[in-house]
């Protein structure tokens, strides 16, 4: 909790990710905190230059706030790359980290991602016992539980706890399992918070969706072949606005030690999105994953269609799903209960959502026009 009688000041990693710039913005509406961000770069004024894109990108209206600074700095270096008397400096200033940064690649093998993920991960936690206590907001992922059925838990709550079975062969899951258990372990001398999210989806007010977004990837790649892959996946998911404000807003309740689900109550059926493809008005035919695959083979020329053959491994994750793969039943009434004394709703991904979804996407010509 950020203390507004105070001169306030929080950690945010990964703020030019995703979900990052949403992040910052909330913290910037919510609290009265200074808002330091951990940013790569070759040089401050580099690292500053892509913070501001970022936000800029996310339709993010606080570029010129005073209260947002940029530390330039590096999840996996020793001491998150920052010289040690600015390390020392910010572990004074700063009450509270919100740990967003990481790898999101599904592809990715273990041993690439564990540095950031995991690695990444320690380091803030040490920063956070670095000359004065500091409360951990870690994102950790709904991916935890991605082979949870399996494991023998067809369902999963907030109180669930994530063990290595649950991650199946997703190298990515596994880091997140791992980085989320010693957040939890931490707990004895840390205040910790865990807020796992579904797959984030793009923003509920105006659409702005993340072009290298996973399912903006597929959409693109199925709009530009003319297919679309049948499938029985779902996901269950949120909008990037919605997890940003529900994540700030709890993050200002004063007990710690809880794990929030910020998702919608219902999944995403993923053929769902391509029958708002549809409905919007781009034309599609539904095929198997073979032949989908047999297309965007024959297409390689289209860069849309060769990126998803780069991200086969995640895609056929999603989208594949084995006839006998159950995703668990994944609930978040504990989460939308202390969001509902928050006042703060549960957005539904509908048919209008994704209207303003292709909108953003035709303007900024990540799709074609119709
Ligand atoms: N996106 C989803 O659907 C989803 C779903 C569930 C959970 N999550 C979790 O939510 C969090 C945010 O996800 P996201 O989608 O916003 O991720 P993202 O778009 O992939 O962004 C990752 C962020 O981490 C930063 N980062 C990468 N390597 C770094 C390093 N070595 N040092 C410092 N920062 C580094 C990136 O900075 P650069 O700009 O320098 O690369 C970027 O700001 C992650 O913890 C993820 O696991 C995401």
């Amino acid at each position: 909790m950020t203390d507004p009688r105070k001169n306030d000041a929080v950690l945010v990693t990964g703020a030019t990710g995703t979900l990052g710039p949403y992040l910052c913005a909330e913290l910037l509406r919510q609290t009265r905190a200074t808002v330091y961000c951990l940013v790569r770069g070759t040089d401050q004024v580099r690292a500053q230059a892509r913070l501001r894109a970022r936000m800029r990108k996310a339709a993010a209206p606080d570029l010129e706030s005073p209260r947002l600074r940029v530390v330039r700095g590096d999840l996996t270096e020793h001491r998150l790359g920052i010289t040690p008397a600015e390390y020392d400096a910010l572990a004074e200033t700063t009450s509270a980290v919100y740990h967003c940064g990481a790898s999101t690649n599904l592809a990715a093998g273990y041993d690439d991602i564990a540095p950031l993920n995991i690695g990444g991960t320690r380091e803030v936690l040490g920063f956070a016992r670095h000359r004065r206590t500091k409360t951990v907001h870690h994102v950790s992922s709904l991916g935890v539980f991605a082979e949870a059925h399996s494991a023998g838990h067809p369902e999963v709550d907030e109180q669930d706890i994530p063990s290595a079975p649950m991650a199946g062969s997703i190298d990515y899951s596994g880091t997140k399992i791992t980085s989320e258990l010693e957040v939890r372990q931490a707990a004895t001398d840390l205040p910790v918070t865990i807020y796992r999210p579904g797959l984030i989806l793009g923003d509920s007010r105006t659409g702005a969706t993340d072009p290298g977004e996973l399912f903006t990837r597929i959409l693109r790649a199925a709009i530009t072949v003319g297919l679309a892959p049948t499938t029985a996946a779902q996901a269950p998911v949120a909008p990037v606005d919605y997890v940003a404000r529900a994540l700030v807003a709890l993050s200002q309740l004063p007990a710690t030690g809880r794990t929030y689900h910020l998702i919608e109550p219902i999944p995403l059926i993923i053929s769902d999105l391509f029958t708002h493809a549809r409905n919007y008005g781009h034309r599609l035919d539904l095929c198997d994953t073979t032949s989908w695959r047999r297309a965007l083979d024959d297409n390689q020329a289209h860069s849309a269609a060769a990126t998803i053959i780069s991200f086969w491994k995640s895609v056929h994750y999603l989208l594949d799903t084995p006839a006998d793969y159950q995703a668990p039943h994944v609930h978040s009434r504990a989460t939308r209960r202390a969001l509902a004394s928050l006042n703060i709703p549960c957005p539904t991904s509908d048919q209008a959502f994704f209207t303003r979804v292709f909108d953003h996407l035709t303007a900024t010509r990540v799709l074609p026009a119709l």
